[in-house]
């Protein structure tokens, strides 16, 4: 696509009377290719030329009726925009020259130059278990940081655990009130929980525990031994708890940076909001009054002298900004935070940051678990763990019916398990409520993950029958594709390096993991029309090369959904 945008850029630019950059930052692809494969929008002209886009559009098809370029052979108008149609056995051959030299790399740019982009994703709250209710953060802000490491950015991986707060008052108390050893080693993270729930059922009748949960956190956030030694051992007992999610999910933090973290820091931001003169005091408490901007007032501490989760955030904003200088900074939370980060952001900007505007809150919807044992019953925690085993299981059976002899089962029943429970995620925009349908989104058949996987298995044993030996670049080979559903489908592969990069923009995997069913659509109808080990020749030999480009573009693709493309399933 790149080389087929110079040669436009070069090719409009004497025309048009615009630098060639600027041209290619303005061409679009088309959204049906019936209509062209690449279109310049003629309204950036239309107020120096004086004539409406459509005209200028007809103009310009005229002037180049009798040209032909390397990568493109035709251009039509198509209402305000000038398409361009590709010369198909060119620009096939530079596709796939292109995904074979860059191989797991092809889509891959270097966008960022190296700044760093910390994401704050997962973060689930300490002493709780894991529940499906993080499930969104962890596979959106693992994609995210995975593709933004793709365009070049140094990606921070930072897991802002809930690890602070009046909460671990309220558990010291239960543990030192009614708690046993042995039922924390047993289960830790259920029994904290079980904990939890209980003082509060206790609480009712007993509203002096209240009091002595507020005193117990006064002395942990004073740092007193006793307590510190408690708090320690029950975010220690739940990090090794949800390190077993992680490691499911192949998922490493560079950062563990919850929110005790900052506790040092805030005193200072204290200060700095005072300095600067954004803060007023009521009836004790610390205000920042936001009324101007159309939002709600932000308490930051509170008149027992309590600090709050917005002036944690406070702190960790700016120690992200001055520890890594960051490009950009994102937040993946879900949707019900969204007033938080507006206010979070906007206190940033009162306080002088011009890099407030480089903070983005990554918002999505909700998961519901449609029937079964999964389903989000009040009061019951679904766990993320039980969540993952059960679609793993069901992988199992699905592979053990379709593929009885298969030699390595269990990974490829990880792969796919894990792998219908991202895609079903990521594939829907990130805004929406999404309902997960456990028969859908194993479905081999549907939009999803074992229906891109299973194209990649399909793919590789192809090429394990042809021999590694006809697996080498032959430019003559690459460029005898013209079928239609060949050229369908390496138009479609040059199209990975810019969905990468739209992902990233609108931090929305969903539009990398359509592209690769469409990727797997293509690929099925031209192998159902095509014959690539019954074919012989120059034009097996293309047509291995388009299938292999294919492989490396589901694999590459797959990787950065964080899903696993098996060769075998
Ligand atoms: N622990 C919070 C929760 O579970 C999410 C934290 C998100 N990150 C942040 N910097 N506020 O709701």
């Amino acid at each position: 696509m790149q080389k087929l945008k110079e040669e436009i850029g070069e090719l409009l630019a004497p025309l048009v009377s615009l630098e060639p950059e600027e041209i290619i930052s303005l061409l679009e692809v088309p959204p049906d290719t019936k209509f062209g494969d690449l279109a310049f929008p003629c309204f950036a002209l239309a107020k120096k030329r004086k004539q409406a886009p459509p005209l200028i559009a007809q103009e310009l098809t005229e002037e180049l009726s009798r040209e032909k370029g390397t990568y493109w052979e035709k251009v039509s108008p198509k209402g305000p925009y000038l398409n361009f149609f590709v010369a198909p056995a060119a620009f096939g051959c530079e596709v796939l020259q292109q995904v074979y030299e860059r191989s797991s790399k092809y889509g891959h740019t270097n966008l960022g130059m190296g700044r760093n982009v910390p994401v704050d994703y997962s973060s689930p709250n300490i002493a709780k278990p894991f529940g499906i209710g993080h499930i969104r953060s962890t596979v959106i802000g693992h994609s995210l940081y995975l593709i933004y490491r793709a365009l070049g950015y140094n990606s921070i991986g930072v897991n802002h655990l809930g690890d602070w707060g009046t909460q671990f008052g309220k558990l010291i108390v239960a543990y030192k009130r009614w708690g046993t050893e042995s039922e924390l080693e047993n289960d830790p993270v259920n029994y904290l929980y079980r904990l939890y729930v209980d003082f509060h059922k206790k609480v009712e009748d007993e509203p002096e525990l209240d009091d002595e949960a507020r005193s117990w956190f006064l002395k942990l956030e004073q740092g007193d031994e006793e307590a510190v030694a408690y708090w320690d051992r029950f975010k220690k007992l739940s990090l090794e708890n949800y390190e077993q999610v992680y490691n499911l999910l192949g998922i490493e933090f560079e950062y563990y940076h919850g929110e005790s973290h900052y506790n040092e820091m805030l005193e200072g931001v204290i200060e700095l909001v005072r300095e600067k003169g954004i803060a007023r005091e009521s009836e004790g408490a610390l205000i920042v009054d936001l009324e101007p901007y159309g939002l709600p007032p932000v308490m930051l501490r509170k008149k027992d002298g309590a600090t709050l989760y917005i002036t944690r955030d406070l702190a960790a904003a700016i120690y992200r900004y001055k520890t890594f200088d960051f490009a950009r900074s994102l937040y993946v939370v879900g949707a019900e935070q969204t007033l938080h980060f507006q206010q979070l952001f906007k206190v940033l900007e009162l306080l002088g940051f011009k890099w407030a505007r480089d903070c983005v809150h990554v918002p999505f919807g909700l998961i519901r678990f449609k029937d079964g044992k999964m389903s989000t019953r009040a009061g019951k925690i679904v766990l993320l763990e039980e969540v993952l085993q059960r679609s793993i299981n069901m992988a199992r059976d699905i592979i053990d019916e379709k593929n009885p002899d298969l030699e390595d089962k269990e990974g490829a029943a990880r792969a796919v398990g894990l792998g219908a429970v991202r895609f079903g995620d990521l594939s829907n925009d990130r805004v929406k409520n999404i309902e997960f349908d456990w028969d859908k989104a194993l479905d081999f058949s549907g939009e999803t993950a074992a229906y891109i996987q299973y194209a990649h298995a399909r793919i590789c044993s192809i090429l394990r029958k042809a021999g590694s030996d006809k697996r080498v670049w032959d430019e003559k080979a690459a460029s005898l594709l013209s079928e239609d559903e060949e050229v369908v489908l390496f138009k479609t592969l040059a199209l990975l390096p810019e969905k990468i990069i739209a992902a990233a923009e609108t931090y929305k995997p969903s539009i990398l993991a359509r592209y690769l069913i469409d990727v797997a659509r293509d690929f099925n109808r031209f192998y159902h029309s095509c014959p690539v080990l019954g074919s012989e020749g120059e034009l097996q030999r293309g047509r291995l090369l388009l299938i292999d480009a294919t492989r490396q573009v589901i694999a590459n693709g797959l990787e950065l959904l964080g899903i696993e493309a098996p060769e075998e399933m």
